[in-house]
Order: structure tokens, then sequence, then C-alpha cells
């Protein structure tokens, strides 16, 4: 069954704990850590993810958007991420660092910008639990979904079946109603959705709605 990641960059940020409880329900709370370097936006670091963590028992899904993953993407496992994504543009050492993510106890992903070809990193695969294609240039939420990353999602999933692995394929960038069957036809599993699901009424049954529309 597809996984539906609401991402906390659409919330309300000053009412974070009632809008992770408004998800319930959700497979995963999308966090977007962006240092206004990686990305030109800043949004929130370790002490948020900590106390988000004991706001929600929805597991954490961490997208870094950060410089020096290598440094950083450790202390989010400490303060209670259960999957943390780095950007293979910006990793220094891939392999090791989702060996030391995975031996920390959380889920190790990486993830790709638009202009980054998945092919490169093929061998890198068996040390993943999930790839992430973006579907927008990171940076913000709210941005129009990029048909163009279709044949990426579709040659992603093929390597994955080529190689035999159980890895998740993330998609995170103007899923919402519209677009996310085209990303599940094309074999993405796991699907971010902020202003689809922050922007809706009622969150949690836009949840439910994606579910069902990437599950037909
Ligand atoms: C963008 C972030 C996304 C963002 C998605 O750089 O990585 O997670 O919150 O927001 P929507 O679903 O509105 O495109
Ligand atoms: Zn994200």
């Amino acid at each position: 069954m597809a996984q539906i990641n609401p991402s906390i960059l659409s919330a309300d940020f000053s009412r974070l704990a009632e809008e992770a409880k408004a998800v319930d329900g959700a497979d995963w709370l999308h966090v977007d850590v962006m240092d206004n370097h990686f990305v030109p936006n800043l949004t929130l670091g370790v002490p948020v993810v900590e106390a988000l963590g004991k706001a929600t028992s929805t597991p954490l899904d961490c997208h870094l958007m950060i410089e020096q993953p290598d440094r950083w993407a450790p202390q989010y496992v400490e303060a209670g991420a259960g999957s943390v994504t780095f950007h293979a543009e910006a990793a220094a050492a891939p392999v090791r660092l989702a060996r030391e993510i995975r031996a920390k106890g959380a889920r190790a992903s990486m993830a790709l910008k638009p202009a980054t070809p998945v092919e490169p990193y093929e061998d890198l695969l068996p040390e993943l639990d999930m790839l992430l294609i973006m579907t927008v240039e990171p940076g913000f939420g709210g941005q129009a979904f990029l048909d163009i990353m279709l044949p990426k999602i579709r040659r992603a999933r093929q390597l994955i079946a080529r190689h035999g692995l159980e890895l998740w394929l993330q998609v995170d960038g103007g899923v919402s109603a519209d677009t996310v069957e085209r990303c599940a036809d094309a074999g993405a599993d796991v699907f971010v959705a902020g202003s689809a699901v922050y922007g809706a009424d009622d969150p949690a049954a836009a949840v439910r709605m994606l579910r069902h529309q990437a599950d037909e």
C-alpha cells in the first residue's frame, strides 16, 4: 500500500504539535530541514525535531536539505527521526553516512535534485532503505510538479527491480490529487505532500484520499 507523508513545512509553525496530530493516520511525518546554503530557505533544526518527536506518535521522516549532512544526519537520528534523508549532491561520503544512519537505528535515505541522474548511484542502492526523487527544485512548498521527472522515477524503479532490492521510492514536491497517480504509475510508493494535505480543510481526510488515489 502507498505511504503518504504529510510535510510539516506547509503547516502552521506556531501550532506544530497540533498540526502533527491533525494528520494522525499518516505513515510518516515529513520534516524539511533547510540551512539557507544547500537551498535558499531556512526552516528548523535538531531541537524542533526532538520536540516534534515527543508531540506525535507518527514516525518522523527527516529530509535534510543542508550542507555537511555527514556531520549532521546522525544528530537527527539521535533527536528521534525514524528515517533520515541526505542529498547525494551534499554528502561527502554517502556510503559511510548511510551505514552510520542505519547503525544508529534509523532508515537511511538519499535524495536526488531534479538535475541529478539516478544512474551514477546504481551501485549505492543496496546501502539505502529509500531513494527520494525530487519532483520540484528543493527549497519551498507549494511549487508546481515537474512532469519531466516521471521518466527518472521509472528508471529508478527499474534499477531497484533489477537488483531485487526492497528500498522504497519516494517523491517530494507538487504531489497532489492531480499528480499522485502519475507518480504511482511510474513506480513511486512513498508520497510527500505539503500543501495538498495542510491546505485542505481536513488534512487527515486528504491523506486518506491521496493514499486511495495512489493505490488505484
Ligand atoms: C520542498 C520540500 C517539500 C515540500 C513539499 O523542498 O522538500 O517536502 O514541503 O511541499 P508541496 O507538497 O507543497 O510541494
Ligand atoms: Zn521534503
